[in-house]
């Protein structure tokens, strides 16, 4: 297994996306976590489009594999995006029953997400 410095801040992440989640009664703990997970995320997803032309490269000769990482992976951008605008609602006291029901299965997507990148790039070395 490689662990590179991304692969790092990626495992990084997805602690601070767990031990929020299992923090989520906790706002003191579970948005700081939630906002940093996210923020990284959103950073490690900007910094891997902009230097390896992801969504160019996978889009020649995709094997099975890499679709579903990538599947795995908009679907995690979809689910985040949503636990954030309805986390900050919920903040401002309005009660969201998409953020009880979305946390888990970003959860397991994204640890799904952290898993496969780990098999695409075994697979491909
Ligand atoms: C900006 C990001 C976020 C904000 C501002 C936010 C805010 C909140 C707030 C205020 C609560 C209520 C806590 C309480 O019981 O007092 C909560 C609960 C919760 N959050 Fe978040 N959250 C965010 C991100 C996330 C993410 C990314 C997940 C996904 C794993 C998540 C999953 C949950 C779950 C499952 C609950 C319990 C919901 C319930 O039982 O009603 N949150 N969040």
């Amino acid at each position: 297994m490689e662990f590179s410095p991304l692969k790092i801040i990626s495992i990084v992440a997805c602690t601070m996306l767990v031990v929020g989640y299992l923090k989520r009664r906790d706002r003191k703990v579970h948005i700081p976590l939630m906002v940093s997970a996210f923020t990284i995320d959103m950073g490690l997803l900007l910094y891997i489009e902009i230097t390896r032309h992801a969504i160019e490269q996978a889009s020649h000769a995709p094997g099975g594999l890499l679709i579903f990482h990538i599947t795995i992976s908009v679907g995690v951008v979809v689910l985040y995006i949503g636990q954030v605008v309805s986390g900050i609602k919920k903040r401002k006291g309005i009660s969201s029953a998409w953020h009880r029901k979305a946390g888990l299965p970003l959860v397991i997507l994204r640890v799904g997400n952290l898993i496969t990148s780990f098999m695409v790039t075994a697979a491909s070395s």
